[in-house]
C-alpha cells in the first residue's frame, strides 16, 4: 500500500462472537466492508449512531483489535503486519476520565507513561513538560490528579496522548461528559495540532463540535460507510435545503397544514412554548418561505423569523433517518 494517506482502511471488517447464557453464538458484524483515506494532516470526523462502528474502527487502526477481513494501514504501515511501526506513530485519546493514577500528579502520571513507551528519564520529563504546556496544564503539573477537575483530566488524558510527539491522533469522543468551558477548550486544541502538521481522526456525538472541526466527515451505519463529505457538503446534500423558523405570539390554527400545501415545502414542525408557538419549515433552496409566512400568520403575529441553512444535525439526521434505521 502507498503512504499517500496518513490512514485507510480498505474493504474493513469485524465480526464479534459471543456466547449467550444458552451456549448459542451470536455474531455481531460491528464493521462491514468499510473503506476510508485520511490525507496527512487533515482533521477527519467519524459519525454513527451508538453501535455503528466508531470504536471498533479506532481500536483496529490503533492495533488493539484485529480485523476479521480487509486491511487497515496508518503512515504506511500495517495495523497487523507493522503493528509495532504504527504504534510508535500514533497517539489515543479516549473521553471518559479513567485510567490516571489518583494519587499521583499530572506530571508524574506523564513520566510514568513515558516510561512505558521506553522514553529515558531525561526525556520523559521533557516531554511530559512539553505537552502540560501544550495542553494548558503547565499550572498544574504538580499537583495530584484527584484535585483535578473534570476538564483538566480530559487535558491530561490529550497530554498522554501526546507525548510520543505522534503523527496520527485517535480521538474517541473525547469531549464527553466535558462541561461547555472545558469543551471549547478542547476543541482550541485541535486546530492546534492541525497547524503542527498532525493528522486527527475524531469520533464525536456532537455536531456541532464535528462541523466546526473536521474537514471531512464519514457518516458511518452498521459498520458501513453512508455518507462522506465537507461539513457543508453535507448539509447541502442532505439538510433538505433551507429551514424558515418563526415563532408567532399565538397559536394559528390551520397554519401548519397550510404551509405544508406551500409550493416548494417539504416539511414543517410546530410546538408549543408557553403561549407562543414554534414553528420550522423545511424548504427547497431559494423558496420566499418568510413571505408565505408573514401572509399566513399575519405580520403582527410574528416574533421572529429567519431563514437559515440546515445544521449539520438536521443533516446527519435525516441522512441516518434515510440509510433506514435511525
Ligand atoms: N468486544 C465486543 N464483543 C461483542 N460485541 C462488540 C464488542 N465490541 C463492540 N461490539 C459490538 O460491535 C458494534 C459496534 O460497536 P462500537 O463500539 O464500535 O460502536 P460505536 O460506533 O463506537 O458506538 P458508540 O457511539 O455507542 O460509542 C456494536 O453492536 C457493539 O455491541
Ligand atoms: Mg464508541
Amino acid at each position: 500500500m502507498t503512504n499517500e494517506y496518513a490512514i485507510e482502511c480498505e474493504e474493513l471488517r469485524r465480526v464479534f462472537r459471543s456466547r449467550r447464557l444458552t451456549g448459542q453464538v451470536e455474531e455481531v458484524v460491528a464493521l462491514d466492508s468499510l473503506s476510508l483515506q485520511v490525507r496527512p494532516g487533515e482533521v477527519y470526523g467519524v459519525l454513527g449512531p451508538n453501535g455503528a462502528g466508531k470504536t471498533t474502527a479506532i481500536r483496529i487502526f490503533s492495533t488493539l483489535l484485529i480485523p476479521t477481513a480487509g486491511s487497515a494501514h496508518v503512515m504506511g504501515h500495517d495495523v497487523v503486519g507493522s503493528a509495532g511501526e504504527v504504534r510508535r506513530r500514533i497517539g489515543l485519546i479516549l473521553g471518559g476520565e479513567r485510567g490516571m493514577y489518583e494519587r499521583l500528579t499530572g506530571r508524574q502520571n506523564l513520566e510514568y507513561f513515558a516510561s512505558l513507551y521506553l522514553m529515558n528519564p531525561r526525556r520523559g520529563r521533557e516531554r511530559a513538560q512539553a505537552v502540560l504546556e501544550q495542553v494548558g496544564l503547565a499550572h498544574a503539573g504538580d499537583r495530584r490528579v484527584e484535585q483535578y477537575s473534570r476538564g483538566m483530566r480530559q487535558r491530561l488524558h490529550v497530554a498522554r496522548g501526546l507525548l510520543p510527539d505522534p503523527d496520527v491522533i485517535f480521538m474517541d469522543e473525547p469531549t464527553i461528559g466535558l462541561d461547555p468551558e472545558a469543551a471549547q477548550d478542547f476543541r482550541r486544541l485541535v486546530p492546534e495540532l492541525r497547524e503542527r502538521g498532525k493528522t486527527v481522526l475524531l469520533t464525536t456525538h456532537y455536531m456541532l463540535e464535528a462541523d466546526l472541526l473536521c474537514e471531512r466527515i464519514a457518516v458511518i451505519d452498521h459498520g458501513s460507510l453512508v455518507a462522506l463529505d465537507t461539513p457543508d457538503g453535507l448539509k447541502q446534500r442532505f439538510g433538505a435545503g433551507q429551514v424558515t423558523e418563526a415563532t408567532l405570539r399565538h397559536a394559528s390554527p390551520d397554519l401548519i397544514e397550510r404551509l405544508r400545501a406551500v409550493r416548494g415545502v417539504t416539511a414543517v414542525e410546530s410546538e408549543m412554548e408557553g403561549a407562543a408557538q414554534r414553528v420550522k419549515v423545511h424548504s427547497d433552496v431559494g423558496r420566499d418561505v418568510a413571505t408565505s409566512l408573514r401572509n399566513l400568520a399575519g405580520a403582527d403575529t410574528l416574533q421572529s423569523l429567519v431563514t437559515r441553512e440546515p445544521t449539520l444535525e438536521e443533516a446527519y439526521l435525516s441522512l441516518i433517518r434515510e440509510s433506514g434505521t435511525g
